[in-house]
């Protein structure tokens, strides 16, 4: 390593050189941060769009372009983004081929919310109210909500990509909605939660099941809440809920939560989806005519109401048909994730060892979890059960009794 040696009696002439050269590099830099200081970045964008503007389509139209910082007011969410101070070409048609910062936005979005009403960064992420680059774009630390760029997509989505990085703030105001056009990952979580019954043992928007944890506000959990103990490779919430829909066993070791088996895409727009589900601070000028509600569809609820008519009653009323079929009875579930109960009686005897009274009585596996969390049945109720199981059970043996063939037997 080269040394500058001060107190070598009289200096050599290569530390006088190399002393001048610092002191005109550290008075340039000085005079550099003085102009930075003084002529903001955004200047350098406002000149050249001027410039821009003025050789495409003349004098007249220059003088519209505007000069300082520019603000947009979100009464809505209460937030000031200056975004347009740099990003001036956002709502003038004719610079779709400009460089960032001076293109024209892609027009469709900014049609269905105008920017007047909701500004920037609900949308993109990223620090409103600051106008040098870093600051804005949130690249710095302790900024919640960075610019939602491929960058920022790379490190915290990993394999998934600006647009569902940006998807997921859409869900903020569209999570109510089945399907959002633009926010394609999203939609297709939704898609899986409903296929998938997630709602047999998650509370998702105010509807479902207590046997996992109410995931309605799950993308509000603090990152550091999550236990990486049993992740390998890169942590983050997004690869945790990756490997937890990809194996919940492997993280969770006691979870009933049942690996669904799932294609990779189908577990990234799982885990945006579960990620999407915050709190955002917009009032209602801003959630528009956008539902406030997650409803079962009319399909869902005429078919309850007609099982609740049938033979079948009792399963549906308790609520066992939410995850358990009764094909004898015609009872139906909109997430089957457990067994037919048309063959319990015989079936439990097999699967579990005991006879079906003491399973519902001191059950094992899932029905452990549903019977301590979710259906607290009382010990009348238990025997209730029992019976219906039997009926049930002799439904079926009718059946076979009269059309050997059919029904086929309930797996
Ligand atoms: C000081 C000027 C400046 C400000 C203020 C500014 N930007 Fe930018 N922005 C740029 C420049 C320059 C680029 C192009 C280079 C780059 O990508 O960093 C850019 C690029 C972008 C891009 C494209 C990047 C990508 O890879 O997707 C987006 C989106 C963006 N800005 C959004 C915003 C938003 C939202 C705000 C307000 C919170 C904002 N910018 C504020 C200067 C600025
Ligand atoms: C309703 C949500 C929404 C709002 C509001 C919005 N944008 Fe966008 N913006 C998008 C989407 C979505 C894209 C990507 C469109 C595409 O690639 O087709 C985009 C693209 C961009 C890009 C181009 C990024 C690139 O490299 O492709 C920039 C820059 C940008 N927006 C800046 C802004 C600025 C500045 C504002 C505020 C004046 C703003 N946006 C308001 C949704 C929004
Ligand atoms: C049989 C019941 C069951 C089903 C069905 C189920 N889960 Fe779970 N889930 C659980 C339980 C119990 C936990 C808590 C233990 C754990 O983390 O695995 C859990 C945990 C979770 C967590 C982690 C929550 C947190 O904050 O730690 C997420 C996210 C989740 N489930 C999403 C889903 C989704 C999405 C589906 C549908 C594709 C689904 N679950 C289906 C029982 C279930
Ligand atoms: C701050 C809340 C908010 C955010 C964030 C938001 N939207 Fe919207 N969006 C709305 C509202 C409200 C409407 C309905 C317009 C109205 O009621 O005024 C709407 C309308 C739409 C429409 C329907 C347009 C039509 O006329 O049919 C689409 C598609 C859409 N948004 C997609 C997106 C996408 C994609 C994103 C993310 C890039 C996004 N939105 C982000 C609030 C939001
Ligand atoms: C949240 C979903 C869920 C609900 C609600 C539920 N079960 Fe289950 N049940 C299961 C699963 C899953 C199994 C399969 C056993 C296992 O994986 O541990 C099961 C197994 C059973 C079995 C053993 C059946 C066999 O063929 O092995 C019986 C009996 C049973 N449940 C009865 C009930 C009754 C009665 C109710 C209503 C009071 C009910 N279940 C509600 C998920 C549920």
């Amino acid at each position: 390593m080269a040394r500058v040696t001060l107190n070598a009696g009289e200096p050599g002439r290569r530390d006088v050189a190399l002393l001048a050269v610092l002191a005109v590099l550290l008075v340039g830099a000085t005079a550099w941060l003085v102009y930075r200081e003084a002529v903001p970045e955004y200047r350098d964008h406002q000149r050249q769009f001027g410039n821009l503007v003025q050789r495409r389509l003349g004098d007249a139209a220059a003088t519209a372009v505007p000069a300082g910082i520019q603000q947009l007011w979100v009464p809505g969410a209460g937030r000031a983004d200056r975004c347009p101070s740099c990003h001036l070409a956002t709502a003038w048609r004719g610079f779709e081929r400009g460089d960032e910062p001076l293109r024209t936005h892609p027009a469709g979005m900014l049609r269905a919310h105008p920017t007047n009403r909701f500004g920037c960064t609900l949308c993109h992420g990223g620090q409103g109210w600051a106008v040098d680059r870093e600051r804005a774009h949130g690249h710095v630390p302790y900024w919640p909500e960075p610019l939602a760029d491929a960058s920022m997509a790379a490190s915290l989505l990993p394999g998934a990509g600006r647009a569902s990085l940006m998807a997921l703030n859409c869900n903020a105001c569209h999570r109510y909605e089945t399907a959002t056009a633009g926010a394609e990952i999203i939609n297709r979580g939704k898609r899986l939660v409903d296929e998938k019954g997630c709602r047999a043992c998650h509370r998702i928007n105010g509807r479902g099941g207590l046997i996992g944890p109410d995931l309605s506000w799950a993308g509000d959990k603090n990152p550091e809440q999550y236990d990486y103990g049993r992740l390998s490779g890169r942590r983050s919430v997004f690869t945790w809920h990756e490997a937890h829909f990809q194996d919940p066993r492997a993280l969770v070791a006691e979870t009933v939560m049942p690996s669904f088996h799932l294609p990779p895409d189908d577990i990234k727009a799982l885990a945006l989806l579960v990620m999407s589900w915050r709190r955002v601070g917009v009032d209602a000028s801003l959630l528009g005519d956008l539902p406030r509600t997650d409803s079962p569809s009319p399909q869902e609820r005429a078919l309850a109401a007609e099982m609740e008519r049938g033979p079948g009653a009792w399963f549906v009323k308790t609520g066992c048909y939410q995850c358990h079929p009764v094909s004898v009875f015609g009872v139906k579930s909109p997430t089957p994730i457990g067994p037919d109960l048309s063959t319990a009686m015989d079936d439990v005897e097999r699967r579990f060892s005991v006879p079906v009274d003491t399973f519902v009585k001191n059950p094992s596996g899932t029905m452990k979890a549903v019977f301590a969390r979710q259906f607290m049945l009382s010990p009348a109720q238990k025997d209730e059960a029992v019976r219906e199981l039997r009926a049930a059970y002799a439904e079926f043996q009718r059946q076979q009794a009269v059309m050997p063939a059919a029904p086929a037997r309930a797996k």
